[in-house]
């Protein structure tokens, strides 16, 4: 199946779901509207891609009545639900396009929350986002690491060990912070400007903390059916490996990005 498929699939299936889980997301989108400022305030025209369910639409419309804010995502269902919490508003236009690859229009700001690492041509869409601004316009965006669930990518090496071909999850590939940075500056960007932060929760059991990442989805796109006896020895591993005072961890690299046209 096409990555992307996989990709829409995974959020559009999770859309009843996905905001009684993303706690880490809408930090993520707190954090990113507060390092933007006034970008937000000021932008006429916005884009935001990879809406989902409209957590920061929402609050995008909260903080700027008046601009013309136009939201992507790949998952019909997921700009639906979205557009039911912005009531009715006159000045969101809603798209349910590949935010990659779309070319139109010219936006103050563009705007993205934890969609970025899912990209599979990122230097490409970097340059079309630096195309799509106005001069002086700020590309802002929130995204995962490679670092975010190694203690479940380091259990399943584990648990695989002796396969013929043992393969990575896919956070494993997302792309770290100094490779964003380049990419920007490759694509034109002046003035770049990241941020990064090992976040590391808390759950109950592993099983609590796979059902919660099944509940935003955020799994792999090209999912691999494993047999029982490796699932169980993931779970064994990543408790006897990471658990500690009756519960186990699970990190998040979360990296913010900013730059200037
Ligand atoms: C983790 S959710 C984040 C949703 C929302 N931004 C938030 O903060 O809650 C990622 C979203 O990005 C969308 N997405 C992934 N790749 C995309 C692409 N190439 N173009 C548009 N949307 C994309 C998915 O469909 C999903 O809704």
């Amino acid at each position: 199946m096409h990555t992307k498929h996989g990709i829409r699939r995974n959020f559009a299936r999770r859309a009843a779901t996905y905001d009684a889980h993303a706690r880490v997301q809408r930090l993520m989108a707190d954090e990113l509207l507060r390092l933007i400022g006034d970008a937000v305030t000021q932008a006429q025209k916005i884009l935001e891609i990879g809406c989902g369910t409209g957590y920061l639409t929402r609050a995008l419309r909260c903080l700027n009545p008046q601009a013309w804010l136009v939201a992507v995502d790949l998952d019909g269902r997921l700009i639906r639900t979205a557009r039911n919490k912005l009531n009715g508003d006159h000045r969101t236009t809603w798209l349910v396009a590949d935010g990659e690859t779309m070319t139109r229009g010219a936006f103050n700001l563009i705007i993205s929350n934890s969609t970025f690492q899912w990209f599979c041509q990122p230097g490409e869409t970097l340059k079309t986002c630096a195309e799509r601004l106005t001069p002086g316009g700020t590309l802002a965006f929130a995204a995962m690491g490679p670092r975010t669930f190694h203690e479940l990518g380091a259990s399943l090496k584990i648990a695989e060990a002796g396969r013929a071909s043992p393969v990575d999850i896919p956070a494993a590939g997302f792309l770290g912070r100094d490779a964003w940075e380049d990419l920007l500056k490759q694509a034109g960007f002046v003035e770049v400007c990241t941020a990064g932060r090992l976040l590391v929760l808390d759950f109950p059991s592993v099983r609590d903390f796979l059902k919660s990442i099944q509940a935003t989805g955020a799994t792999n796109p090209h999912p691999r059916p494993f047999s029982s006896r490796v699932f169980q020895a993931m779970l064994a591993a990543y408790q006897e490996r990471f658990a500690k005072n009756g519960s186990i961890p699970a990190s998040y690299e979360l990296i913010w990005a900013l730059a200037r046209k």
